[in-house]
């Protein structure tokens, strides 16, 4: 029987996962099925109950089921763990072993697809739920000078902060708090696009040959990545680079083989032009 994987959502039917690891297994020649499920919103659990039973061997969660695949595990790796959700999981047996790729996605895109070096620079992440919990260990692991978490309420990003505070004096605050401040990479980690609402960022926060780099994406150039570019950014980024990227870690996590990224992004954004 050929390896199955599959990605569970709700929504999923517009999941790009299944065409990106079709694409990898392609370029990689492992042999493989990759598709998308939909579970009920009350029914993740069993979805993947009954995807073990039918000898799935492996699956990416993606909104809303990150944090139930998490506890959901009875082994996580470091990175799940303080992430406190999960993207990718494998079935060995009796044993679920969860991890989240979300974050050396993110990481892998800045660092290897944008040339951008982590060490020494001023780091600041907008946002303090899910999405930015999962990219925080990963970006002090590439041993940034300093990391700010600002967040629309800033309580919510103190709280974030003293999660990491064993590895890193995070400072936080809201928007108005990063003001006096420049920063050589700004990520935006809000959901904040998707309402269609903007970001009161202060003006002169991007330092000279900055990147912004936007977890989201569209067809062209985000709502953060327009205000950034008007406020100084030297380089703006979306988030596409990130999912292929993540894909690309969780297809190592499973079959130990890192597939390569660039034609896969390529053809995801010709794509999203077309
Ligand atoms: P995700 O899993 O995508 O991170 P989440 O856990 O719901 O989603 O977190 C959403 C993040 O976007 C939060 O940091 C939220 O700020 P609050 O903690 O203050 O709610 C932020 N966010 C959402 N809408 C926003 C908006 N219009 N302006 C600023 N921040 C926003």
């Amino acid at each position: 029987m050929t390896d199955l994987y599959a990605v569970f959502g709700n929504p999923i039917a517009h999941s790009k996962s299944p065409a990106i690891h079709a694409a990898f297994a392609r370029a990689s020649n492992q042999a493989l099925i990759y598709e998308a499920r939909l579970a009920a919103v009350d029914g993740f659990e069993q979805a993947i109950s009954d995807f073990r039973t039918a000898g799935g061997q492996g699956a990416n969660v993606t909104v809303p089921f990150k944090e139930e695949a998490y506890r959901l595990c009875t082994r996580l790796s470091d990175r799940a763990a303080r992430a406190g959700a999960v993207n990718t999981l494998t079935f060995n047996g009796n044993e679920i072993f969860g991890d989240n790729t979300d974050g050396a996605g993110l990481v892998r895109d800045i660092t290897h697809n944008f040339g951008y070096e982590l060490a020494g620079k001023r780091v600041l992440l907008l946002g303090a739920g899910g999405a930015a919990r999962g990219a925080i260990a990963p970006l002090l692991a590439g041993a940034p000078a300093s990391l700010f978490i600002a967040n629309r309420s800033a309580e919510k990003a103190e709280l974030l902060a003293a999660a990491f505070a064993d590895i890193f004096p995070v400072n936080t605050g809201n928007f108005a708090k990063i003001a006096g401040n420049s920063f050589h990479l700004v990520i935006n980690a809000t959901s904040a696009s998707l309402a269609g609402e903007s970001l009161p960022l202060p003006q002169g926060i991007f330092a000279a040959g900055s990147l912004a780099y936007d977890m989201m994406y569209g067809k062209g150039e985000t709502p953060f990545m327009a205000l950034a570019r008007e406020q100084g950014a030297s380089c703006c980024a979306d988030g596409l680079g990130m999912l292929v990227e993540q894909a690309a870690e969780a297809f190592f996590v499973w079959r130990a083989v890192r597939p390569p990224t660039a034609a896969v992004l390529a053809n995801l954004r010709a794509g999203l032009h077309a």
